[in-house]
């Protein structure tokens, strides 16, 4: 992709993004109930679920940080990843939504990463949320900067 387009496609993504207000949750309507239901592979395997976040601490930092800012609390219109819909979506709800992204709300799809860094997103994003719910064991998430205490609580 040229330099042109892709700030011509940056541009479009931004000013998408810009006229939107915060998350509505409507992707998680699309979302099968076979799809609800999947569990992350990483967690029947010897990947323990602190390992499997400090991976998608990784990812998440290279893709993501840009619009949801490096802590995940959301960057100008884009939402904070940390929010009871989150925290109450299931694994395979995360999974779906790093597949498919809500293209016509501006998040991208997530397909083209290996379905590994997917599902290590989706462990930490649950880690992020753990984090933010009390102290959490996960080391990944004991890594990522916190929101201080005056600032939980507030439009989440
Ligand atoms: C180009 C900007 C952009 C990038 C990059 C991006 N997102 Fe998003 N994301 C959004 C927007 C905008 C929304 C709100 C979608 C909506 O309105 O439902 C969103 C929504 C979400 C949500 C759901 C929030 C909610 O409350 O429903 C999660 C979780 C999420 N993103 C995770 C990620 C992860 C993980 C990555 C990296 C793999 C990522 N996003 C990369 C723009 C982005």
């Amino acid at each position: 992709m040229s330099l042109r387009r892709s700030l011509g496609l940056t541009c479009t993504i931004l000013s998408a993004a810009f006229l939107m207000g915060a998350a509505d949750g409507s992707w998680l309507h699309r979302v099968s109930t076979a799809d609800h239901a999947r569990s992350s592979p990483l967690l029947a395997t010897s990947e323990s679920r602190g390992k499997a976040a400090a991976g998608g601490a990784q990812v998440f930092h290279n893709e993501c940080a840009k619009c949801h800012g490096d802590d995940g609390g959301g960057l100008h219109n884009r939402p904070s990843v940390i929010s009871d819909r989150v925290n109450n979506a299931s694994d395979g709800d995360l999974f779906w939504l790093m597949n498919n992204g809500v293209p016509w709300r501006g998040m991208p799809p997530w397909i083209s990463l290996p379905p590994g860094e997917r599902w290590q997103l989706v462990a930490y994003l649950r880690a992020l949320n753990a984090a933010d719910a009390g102290p959490s064991p996960l080391s990944a998430a004991a890594s990522v900067p916190r929101s201080t205490p005056s600032s939980q609580g507030v439009s989440r």
